[in-house]
């Protein structure tokens, strides 16, 4: 009878251990990511590297991100704004001399939880019991030539993104990413260096519709 209930209570505990939600993302963060994107053109291979500082903002349905590019000695800043209240996204080019701005159409909505569809794959952890983070794995599909198999890591408890790897198709192209996120900050410290609308956007009223989907789509799984 006693074996009997500590096997129960076992079972149970397993049962709750494995059963692992879905989680949420913190509401307002602050932190940079760094990808390695592989894709197969024309038989060809080829290896795209990505870092960008980021701030997602689920209250205001918004997320921005900013790169640093150097190209012969001449510094181009990238900066991409997505209002998902609003419908647009924002993608700018600032340099010394010229910059430039393309407003797009923004049919989508803020990622804000890990979907309910994915699997639960498992929990494990770094560093000397450092980080415990979880596993899911969910399939992504925008049609035929845009999907991804997400395979997506989060911290345990504050579902704070980790790692993510997209197998799939981007514009019909064999695609494989490699991403992971550091340096966390709880809150945005200050939002106009993500949000502000600089004015080359308004001179510019060029309204081009999103015609593909962009490595800069997905600031977060
Ligand atoms: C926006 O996306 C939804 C869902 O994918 C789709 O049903 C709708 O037609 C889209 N709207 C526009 C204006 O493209
Ligand atoms: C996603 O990838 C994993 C590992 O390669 C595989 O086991 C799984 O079947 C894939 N899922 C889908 C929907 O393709
Ligand atoms: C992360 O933070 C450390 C310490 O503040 C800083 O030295 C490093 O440049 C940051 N890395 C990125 C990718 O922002």
């Amino acid at each position: 009878m006693a074996t009997k209930s500590v096997l129960v209570l076992l079972l149970v505990a397993a049962a709750t251990t494995f059963a692992q939600k879905q989680c949420c993302y913190p509401i307002q963060f602050e932190g940079s990511w760094g990808s390695i994107i592989a894709q197969v053109q024309a038989g060809q291979a080829m290896t795209q590297t990505y870092g960008f500082q980021f701030a997602y903002d689920y209250t205001n349905r918004r997320l921005g991100a900013i790169t640093y590019k150097e190209d012969l000695g001449v510094m181009t800043k990238f900066q991409y704004i997505f209002e998902y209240s609003q419908g647009v996204e924002y993608d700018i080019q600032v340099k010394p001399q010229i910059s430039s701005c393309v407003k797009r159409t923004l049919n989508a909505t803020i990622a804000h939880c890990i979907p309910a569809s994915a699997t639960y794959l498992g929990s494990s952890y770094y560093g000397d019991h450092k980080l415990n983070v979880d596993f899911f794995q969910y399939f992504r599909s925008m049609g035929p030539s845009n999907y991804a198999n997400v395979t997506v890591t989060v911290s345990q408890g504050d579902c704070i993104p980790f790692s993510v790897v997209n197998e799939g198709k981007s514009n019909g192209v064999p695609t494989l990413e490699i991403r992971g996120y550091v340096n966390y900050t709880s809150g945005i410290s200050d939002p106009s260096k993500y949000f502000t609308v600089p004015s080359v956007c308004q001179s510019s009223n060029h309204e081009t519709p999103k015609m593909q989907t962009s490595p800069f789509d997905k600031i977060l799984p």
